[in-house]
């Protein structure tokens, strides 16, 4: 029978060409089956490659609000375009990962696609990420197909979602307090009244002198009000205790400057970036993870964005075309610093953010929110000590700590936590030079 084999034609059913694995033994049907279900594999990978892996997601979702999402959204077209879909439109998977990789490297190859969407995107260059391996890339595209399946789930779930969405948290609860407040009050003062006109008709029935008939029906008017004596006490303490407790805060203030919030060169909004378009504060602010200062982004990293985008929704395009002034003419944007801290005084944001894993937000407030950024905290040494009592050590993952965290616990017993005290937080040598 094995004599025939290569004669038979194949049928191209699984369960036939399972039958056909176990009975031809011939060498030259058992290569054609091979090659056959290699193409079967790699066609099956070109179509589903995508995870649908819980885990997958989360990394991917990672990865993408890291790196991706300064440019792009998944279905809104930002700086770069809409990422949902692309593994469908895009050449294919392989394009997809040596685009992100190095994307100028695929545009100078001539590569139609990719030079077509260059040009749409007025030459916007692609930041080039070398250091993402193929399996990061997929988990990104699994984060953005799920996404993008999710969306449309949730679309169909609100089909109007309020306009402006903005959420309206405490304030009705302050209303209620408020309204109950003056109805309180209002009681109160009928309670009074109430009083007041048992207390007449009980002296009605005394036998009262002429003169204090006179007082007790005197009429109550503003006149005999302000003129009481116990007024004039209450008044006068009001206005001393007022008057000192402004003294003393501008004591407290002297060099102190919470609040600060200068008119800047370019109307640059924390709000529309960092809040409404979620750019991660690091991708401005690329000193913080690794140096002592967070510092303030050149023109440069404004025109990643701003070569691309020409006028804002409030500003029109006078304030942009500020940004692009100063890049062509190569002159810096002259930024009013806001946040300063005297000479003698050292303060480290790598430490804090990177090694000590504080949100920018708890020492500067909710910037996201800030049209115009305002100094949120005092920057007194009395706030640097006071977090430095309160806060635990973030010692999770950090081998440098191990031996302190055993020396601490056999000290102080293991169910104390450690502060930022326990290691010398508050040495004065550590913040003054
Ligand atoms: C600095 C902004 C920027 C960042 C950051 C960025 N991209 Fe892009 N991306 C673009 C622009 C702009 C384009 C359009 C093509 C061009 O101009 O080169 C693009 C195009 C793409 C495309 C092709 C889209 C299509 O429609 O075919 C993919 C895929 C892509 N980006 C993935 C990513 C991934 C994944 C990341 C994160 C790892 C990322 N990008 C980060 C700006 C960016
Ligand atoms: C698109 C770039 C960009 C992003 C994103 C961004 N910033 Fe800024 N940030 C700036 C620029 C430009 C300034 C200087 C102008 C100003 O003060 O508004 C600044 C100023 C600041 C200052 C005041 C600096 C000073 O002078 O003392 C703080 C604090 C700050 N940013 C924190 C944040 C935080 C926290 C985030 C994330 C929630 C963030 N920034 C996101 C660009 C950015
Ligand atoms: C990652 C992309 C990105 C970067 C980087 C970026 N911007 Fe923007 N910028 C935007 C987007 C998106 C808008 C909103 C455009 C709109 O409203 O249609 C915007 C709007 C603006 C506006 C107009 C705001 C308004 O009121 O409408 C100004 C001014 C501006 N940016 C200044 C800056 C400056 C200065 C820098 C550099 C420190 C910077 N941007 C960096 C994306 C970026
Ligand atoms: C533990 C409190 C703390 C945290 C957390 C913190 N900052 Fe700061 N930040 C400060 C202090 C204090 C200064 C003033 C430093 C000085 O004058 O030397 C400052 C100054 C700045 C400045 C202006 C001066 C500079 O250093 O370039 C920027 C911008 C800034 N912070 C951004 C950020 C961002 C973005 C984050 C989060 C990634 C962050 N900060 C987290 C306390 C903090
Ligand atoms: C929100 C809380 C918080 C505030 C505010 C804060 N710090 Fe810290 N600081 C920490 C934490 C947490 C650490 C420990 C980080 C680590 O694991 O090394 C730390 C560590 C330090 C260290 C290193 C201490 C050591 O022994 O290694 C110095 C120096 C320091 N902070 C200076 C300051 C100064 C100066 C200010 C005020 C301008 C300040 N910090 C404000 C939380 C804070
Ligand atoms: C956690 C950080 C930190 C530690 C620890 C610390 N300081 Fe300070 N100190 C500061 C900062 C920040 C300022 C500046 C505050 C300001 O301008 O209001 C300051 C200001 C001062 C000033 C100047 C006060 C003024 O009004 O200008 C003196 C003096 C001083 N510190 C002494 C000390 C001594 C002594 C110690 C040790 C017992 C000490 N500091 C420990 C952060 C620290």
């Amino acid at each position: 029978m094995s004599s025939h084999s290569r004669f038979v034609p194949l049928v191209l059913e699984t369960d036939t060409s399972i039958i056909m694995i176990k009975n031809y033994q011939h060498s030259a049907c058992k290569s054609f089956l091979f090659v056959f279900f290699l193409t079967l594999l790699s066609f099956s990978s070109q179509g589903q490659a995508i995870s649908t892996d819980p885990a997958a997601i989360t990394a991917g979702g990672q990865l993408f609000n890291a790196n991706c999402k300064a440019c792009h959204r998944v279905q809104t077209k930002l700086v770069g375009p809409a990422l949902a879909g692309v593994y469908d439109r895009a050449p294919s998977i392989d394009w997809i990962k040596s685009f992100v990789h190095n994307s100028s490297k695929v545009i100078a190859s001539g590569d139609a696609y990719a030079v077509k969407l260059y040009n749409e995107y007025n030459k916007t260059q692609m930041t080039a990420f070398t250091g993402l391996k193929d399996d990061q890339i997929m988990n990104i595209l699994a984060y953005i197909k799920s996404e993008a399946e999710k969306k449309v789930v949730d679309d169909k779930k609100t089909p109007n979602p309020p306009p402006g969405g903005e959420p309206t948290g405490g304030a009705p609860y302050l209303n209620v307090i408020l309204i109950g407040m003056i109805i309180i009050l209002i009681l109160l003062v009928v309670i009074l009244g109430f009083l007041l006109s048992a207390i007449k008709r009980f002296l009605d029935q005394r036998t009262l002198t002429e003169e204090e008939k006179e007082i007790v029906h005197s009429p109550i008017t503003v006149g005999s009000v302000t003129s009481s004596r116990g007024f004039i006490f209450v008044v006068a303490f009001l206005v001393a205790a007022l008057g000192f407790k402004t003294i003393i805060n501008g004591l407290y203030s002297i060099g102190v400057q919470q609040g600060y919030a200068p008119k800047q060169p370019i109307a640059f909004s924390h709000k529309i970036h960092a809040g409404q378009y979620e750019i991660d504060c690091k991708y401005c602010h690329i000193g913080v993870m690794k140096g002592k200062s967070a510092t303030i982004p050149s023109v440069n990293i404004c025109m990643n964005c701003h070569n691309q985008i020409k006028s804002g929704t409030t500003t029109g395009e006078g304030e942009i075309e500020k940004i692009v002034r100063a890049f062509n003419e190569n002159k810096p944007i002259e930024w009013v610093r806001i946040h300063n801290l005297p000479d003698l005084a050292y303060f480290n944001h790598s430490q804090h953010v990177n090694v000590g894993g504080i949100e920018c937000q708890t020492c500067h407030g909710p910037i996201q929110e800030m049209d115009v950024v305002r100094q949120y905290s005092l920057l007194t040494m009395g706030w640097c000590i006071d977090c430095h009592r309160k806060t635990d050590v973030n010692t999770q993952g950090n081998a440098y700590y191990d031996k302190m965290v055993e020396l601490h616990n056999s000290a102080k017993g293991s169910n104390t936590k450690m502060k930022v005290e326990d290691i010398g937080g508050l040495e004065c040598s550590k913040c003054h030079y």
